[in-house]
């Protein structure tokens, strides 16, 4: 992990290998985005008009007289439009050029969370699988910024900082991950590791023949032809004795997803590694609630499970009994994520009776084609919870885009032979109908007859793990939904 440094003033900062120095596009000229005197290098460049300070412009001037040997002249665009997601793009900028250059320590002459945020986020890279070829060529790491001109406070600022982004990391390993390397197996002994280092974290796992006890034919299905045995592996923190306000926040957790008997087509199954991404999500808030010591009650539930294909699969065309009592008749064995979503939502609400629910899942290619990875797909049945999702999306840039939640859609699910289908028999709205299929596990809360429980569905599909890397995602498996939901426990629940 990079260590940060705030700097109250610039006179006092230690000596790195480069220093950023941002500037704002002025009308004719770049601004200074701070309050110190300018190397002559720097403004000799500045007089020539090389540098304008536009919005991802970079310019490198060496000095012999600074403190550092390189000066980096980083465009932010026009002020008043400069928002934190400029900003962190801004800082996932210096992160590439310092990887670029193989700078090991910078310093950066303005103190924006955000700018440190897009730079902690952009210096990540995954090469646990390149060992060979990076023997070659020992990567240099960036290993200590300084913010200078920080105001009091900044460093517990950048404390908390370094905890959400080690946990995002921690989740985009996991995604990135070989499919068989991060099985259930691994990720149980993952969950366990957490709770040891973090003894506010409870952990239980429930095995085969657990899931049997309790009856989640759901899980069991989807999981037949896969080595691993299922697992749903639950995670208990308890941050507010007081309250009785409980969030379960639950992830789909397959580990491989084939598509079962209804094979995936070449071009549609290389990237299935992703499809544990929100199992992975809910391990990475539950480490970043334990760490920061959130007031809060949390129920992880990762549901995990390998959609694997062979004699043993389950069938298109078979009816299999769900935890809630249902039957739900499998048209389609690709459609394996609301399955186990649905025996984990029926468990953790008869178990743990919360007051919301939260789950998030790459549930649907439909919605990579509604929204691409610009935005996750919200569903929810609750308008408050909604728009407090929302809101947390626009203030994080984990953004949401809302849905539609629609009992139309619940009669595509219709079975002749069972309660339920599991997809409907065509391609039409399909984020819509997952949603609808996974609203038809959702209960009443508890002691409120008529009054269903408050939930949320964030399909992260588009958006935890990316064709094409880009800004301060630089690997294909982002983290998305880690910052989006501390930044909700922390300011919606009170
Ligand atoms: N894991 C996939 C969804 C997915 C697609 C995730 C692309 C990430 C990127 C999911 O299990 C799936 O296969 N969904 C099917 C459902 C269909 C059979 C009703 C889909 O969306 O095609
Ligand atoms: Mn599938
Ligand atoms: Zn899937």
């Amino acid at each position: 992990m990079i260590e940060l440094t705030a700097v109250s003033s610039a006179k006092s900062r230690p000596a790195t290998e480069v220093l950023v120095l941002p500037f704002y596009k002025g009308e004719k000229k770049a601004e200074p985005a701070f309050s110190h005197s300018l190397d002559e290098n720097v403004k000799h460049a500045l007089a020539l008009g090389d540098f304008l300070g536009k919005e991802g412009e970079l310019l490198l001037v060496y000095s012999r007289s600074a403190k550092e040997k390189r000066i980096v002249l980083l465009g932010l665009g026009e002020k008043k439009s400069c928002k934190a997601e400029s900003l962190r793009k801004a800082g996932a900028l210096v992160a590439k050029f310092c990887r670029q250059k193989k700078l090991g320590s910078a310093a950066v002459a303005f103190s924006e969370l955000s700018f440190a945020e897009g730079l902690l986020l952009g210096a990540y890279t995954f090469d646990s699988l390149k060992a060979e070829s990076l023997k070659e060529e020992m990567p240099v790491r960036l290993k200590e910024v300084s913010f200078l001109d920080a105001a009091k406070g900044f460093d517990r600022h950048l404390e908390k900082l370094s905890v959400i982004v080690d946990a995002i990391n921690f989740t985009r390993d996991l995604v990135n991950g070989n499919a068989d390397d991060v099985n259930a197996e691994t990720l149980i002994e993952t969950a366990r590791d957490l709770s040891k280092q973090l003894p506010a974290l409870k952990t239980t796992v429930l095995t085969r023949k657990q899931l049997e006890v309790e009856k989640m034919g759901l899980m069991l299905a989807v999981n037949r032809a896969a080595i691993c045995e299922p697992a749903l592996i639950l995670v208990e923190y308890r941050g507010d004795h007081k309250a009785k306000d409980c969030t379960a926040i639950i992830g789909k957790g397959v580990t491989f997803d084939t598509g079962g008997l209804n094979l995936k087509p070449t071009g549609s199954i290389e990237t299935m590694k992703c499809d544990m991404a929100g199992a992975a999500t809910v391990l990475g808030i539950m480490k970043v609630a334990a760490k920061l010591k959130l007031k809060v009650n949390l129920v992880g539930a990762l549901a995990v499970v390998e959609n694997a294909i062979g004699s043993a699969s389950f069938k298109p065309g078979d009816v299999y009994k769900s935890r809630s009592g249902k039957t739900v008749e499998i048209s389609n064995t690709d459609a394996e994520g609301r399955l186990i979503l649905a025996d984990a939502m029926t468990y953790v609400q008869d178990v743990f009776a919360p007051t919301r629910l939260i789950d998030l899942a790459t549930l649907t290619g439909g919605i990579v084609v509604a929204l691409g990875d610009e935005f996750t797909g919200l569903f929810s049945n609750d308008d408050a919870l909604a728009h407090a999702l929302i809101h947390s999306g626009e203030i994080t840039g984990d953004l949401l885009w809302r849905m539609p939640l629609a009992k139309a859609y619940r009669d595509y699910l219709k079975s002749r032979i069972a309660d339920i289908k599991n997809a409907a028999g065509k391609r039409a709205a399909s984020p819509c109908t997952a949603a609808a299929f996974l609203q038809a596990f959702i209960g009443d809360r508890k002691g409120k007859k008529g009054e269903p429980l408050p939930w949320a569905h964030l399909d992260i599909a588009g958006t935890a793990y990316l064709d094409d890397p880009r800004g301060y995602h630089t690997s294909s498996a982002t983290g998305v939904g880690i910052r989006l939901l501390i930044d909700f426990l922390e300011t919606s629940l009170h």
